[in-house]
């Protein structure tokens, strides 16, 4: 059992994908540094070393920001609501509990709900096990609660969350009328004045777009240089 708790790796089979293309650039240059067609000698070793450091730098990065960044980024995202300790949390896309854990945190009577589908090649050890055992170690367990939900579909009444969370998670839902599913269902368990607070790394214009369309006051933070890949958070408050 560890006693730390472990948030894992985003995107798992990605980082491998880069380390092995890495490689075998590498592999390629040391055995075919050069080749011959007709008169010309092709040097692959310039083009192919450089190929080869940008897909071991992209996945130490991406290691990086799983082991230390995302923490960073976690404070930044919760630093965004002004917790009176009541409210009622909703975190999409939890995983091993990142932002849920954090949320229980600052909670004294409000609750906080994780929903995630599992999805194994989004986050290494991705599971309900894990996620329960990352609330015990942060002692949260008896604020949080977990469901298996997806968010283009929650079970959730209208009007019932105070703060909806997310952070890596809509990007996963591979099409645009998916995502835009995703935010009105935020939208709609937003209670009226609440706040979502959403973070991913690309189509965050679609969801500032889907939201506004919906009426949410729309606020667009710069894009985070410490994350990889750099990821942009938007905030969007449901009128009162
Ligand atoms: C990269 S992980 C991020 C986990 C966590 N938010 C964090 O920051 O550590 C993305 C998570 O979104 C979940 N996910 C993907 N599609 C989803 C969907 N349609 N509904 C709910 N969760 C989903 C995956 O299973 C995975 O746990």
């Amino acid at each position: 059992m560890r006693s730390q708790p472990d948030y894992g790796i985003d995107a798992p089979h990605v980082i491998r994908n880069l380390l092995l293309s890495g490689l075998g650039a590498i592999i390629l240059c040391l055995f075919l540094p050069s080749f011959r067609v007709g008169k010309v000698q092709v040097f692959l070793f310039p083009n192919f070393i450089w190929m080869a450091g940008w897909l071991i730098l992209t996945a130490v990065l991406m290691i990086l920001y799983s082991k230390f960044g995302k923490f960073r980024h976690r404070d930044r995202i919760l630093n965004l609501v002004q917790w009176t300790g009541k409210e009622q949390v909703l975190d999409i896309g939890t995983g091993r509990g990142l932002l849920l854990a954090g949320a229980a945190k600052k909670l004294t009577t409000g609750r906080a709900v994780g929903i995630d589908i599992w999805n194994q090649e989004d986050l290494s050890g991705n599971n309900m096990q894990n996620l329960v055992r990352n609330l015990d170690l942060e002692g949260v367990r008896e604020k949080a609660d977990i469901k298996n939900e997806d968010a283009q579909k929650m079970s959730f009444p209208d009007d019932c969350f105070d703060v909806v969370l997310s952070n890596l998670c809509l990007h996963n839902i591979y099409n645009v009328p998916g995502r835009a599913q995703a935010c009105r269902e935020i939208a709609r368990v937003l209670k009226p004045g609440g706040l979502a607070v959403i973070s991913d790394f690309r189509h965050t214009r679609e969801y500032r777009h889907a939201f506004s369309k919906l009426g949410l006051e729309i606020r667009s933070l710069p894009i985070s240089l410490d994350t990889f890949p750099p990821l942009r958070i938007i905030t969007a408050r449901k009128q009162p």
